[in-house]
């Protein structure tokens, strides 16, 4: 992965869109036409006080889950665990919710404004066992700057 090259493009979606929302869509769809093994890339953000995760914007087929309690699957695990949670092989988990037969493995990297998880990025991947700590390590980057926008 050119990580380098990544973080060049994606921060001049930053400087370059006048919202956040563009912004956002403007990550999503570049990380999952540049990276191939990235099938659906999203965000979900807290909603509100409640205890679940609402989807915000997303690149890749739509989803019936755009609301996500806390606790459940692994976006809704992140949200209480606030750690990254790295799954190779979406079958060996029973907590675990379905966006289509395709999906193999999933990574979701929480947010961070003022040290409270805010959200996620969220990736599914076609592939089995794509990911490394490079995903990782750029999808913290993101996480990162989107935390600069928000806070
Ligand atoms: N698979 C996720 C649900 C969200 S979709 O992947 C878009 C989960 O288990 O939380």
């Amino acid at each position: 992965m050119d990580m380098h090259k990544h973080q060049k493009n994606i921060i001049n979606i930053i400087d370059n869109n006048s919202n956040n929302s563009k912004i956002l869509q403007g990550i999503c769809d570049y990380l999952k036409a540049k990276i191939d093994y990235y099938d659906w890339v999203g965000f979900y953000f807290k909603n509100g006080d409640k205890d679940e995760l609402k989807l915000a914007e997303f690149s890749g087929e739509p989803t019936e889950h755009q609301i996500i309690p806390f606790g459940k699957g692994i976006c809704g695990q992140v949200a209480v665990s606030n750690e990254n949670f790295v799954v190779q092989d979406v079958s060996a988990l029973d907590n675990y919710i379905s966006c289509g037969i395709q999906v193999k493995s999933e990574i979701v990297i929480p947010i961070f404004v003022n040290g409270k998880n805010i959200g996620q990025i969220d990736i599914d991947s076609h592939v089995a066992s794509p990911f490394t700590k490079e995903d990782e390590v750029l999808l913290e980057w993101v996480c990162a700057q989107v935390s600069l926008l928000l806070e």
